[in-house]
């Protein structure tokens, strides 16, 4: 009985309505075609592992004294990270590199991302951050932060073997009811280690730790935690005269409160042309 009541209603739908469902069939076909959506193994994780893993990984190195907060190896991690991702990307936060895109080529150790990288990571995070098929990670293992910079040198520090570490006489003490201080502070330059000026090629931060929001020094450039090391071009520095200081204007900015006090120690590494 059902069958046939169908049956008498298909019969009297009109020719457009048929081809209007038929239409509409179409369209959700045209929908799970979104398989061709990026996914993370096919498309965001090679990106992630020459751009971003180098950083981005389950203990990864410090950078400018700061470990980057997740791995991008992980797909449960990169999806939990996807809105800052595209953030990250589109402000050019990251991957961190201080220079301008007009330098590109000037500076050693690099690092930019390729703008259809950019765009795909983008896409990826607007297709809804897709999983797909792990069995579409082809081996990266060879090609993890191949990108210019990306990869810490052994010496531990991105600069390589600094000529000259000037760090803060004492620690500074940060009060509990602190929660941004900006005090000028000096780094004595060891004895005899400093005796006529020299040109500063590269500087590297590192802070005491995460409550140093960011360093000014007229030496030294802007230190912000996360940025990497400050690199001239070849053949160019910065003019550091034989002070027996260096200048620091320090800011920190932490949550305040009782026992959040901290003692910061951060040091500077330079090296020389
Ligand atoms: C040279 C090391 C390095 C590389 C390369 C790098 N990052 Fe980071 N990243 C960091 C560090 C360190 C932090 C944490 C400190 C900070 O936020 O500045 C961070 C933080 C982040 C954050 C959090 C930002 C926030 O607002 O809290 C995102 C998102 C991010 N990175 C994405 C990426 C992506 C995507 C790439 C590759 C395109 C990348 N990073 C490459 C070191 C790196």
């Amino acid at each position: 009985m059902k069958l046939t009541t169908r049956a008498l209603f298909l019969k009297a739908l009109p020719a457009s309505v048929l081809l209007t469902g038929f239409s509409s069939l179409l369209l959700s076909g045209a929908v799970s075609a979104q398989d061709s959506a990026p996914t993370f193994y096919a498309d965001a994780l090679p990106l992630f592992q020459k751009n971003c893993v180098a950083c981005h990984q389950p203990d990864g190195p410090k950078v400018g004294g700061i470990t980057a907060p997740m791995s991008l190896m992980d797909y449960d991690q990169a999806k939990l990270w996807a809105p800052m991702i595209k953030n990250a990307l589109i402000t050019g936060y990251m991957p961190p590199w201080g220079a301008h895109e007009r330098h590109r080529g000037e500076f050693k150790d690099e690092r930019y991302i390729e703008d259809n990288e950019l765009a795909t990571l983008v896409a990826w995070v607007d297709g809804g951050a897709l999983e797909g098929n792990p069995a579409d990670a082809a081996d990266q293992s060879g090609q993890i932060a191949e990108a210019g910079g990306t990869v810490l040198p052994d010496s531990g520090w991105w600069i390589g073997d600094p000529d000259l570490v000037v760090q803060f006489d004492r620690p500074v003490y940060v009060k509990d009811d602190i929660m941004d201080w900006q005090p000028t502070v000096q780094m004595p330059v060891p004895e005899g280690a400093h005796t006529k000026p020299k040109w500063v090629s590269k500087a590297e931060l590192a802070p005491g730790g995460p409550w140093v929001h960011h360093i000014v020094s007229s030496h030294m450039g802007v230190g912000v935690p996360g940025r990497g090391p400050f690199t001239y071009p070849e053949g160019w520095g910065v003019l550091m005269p034989e002070d027996p200081f260096i200048t620091v204007n320090m800011h920190y900015h932490k949550d305040p409160g009782e026992g959040t006090a901290i003692t910061d120690m951060t040091a500077r590494r330079l090296r020389i042309l």
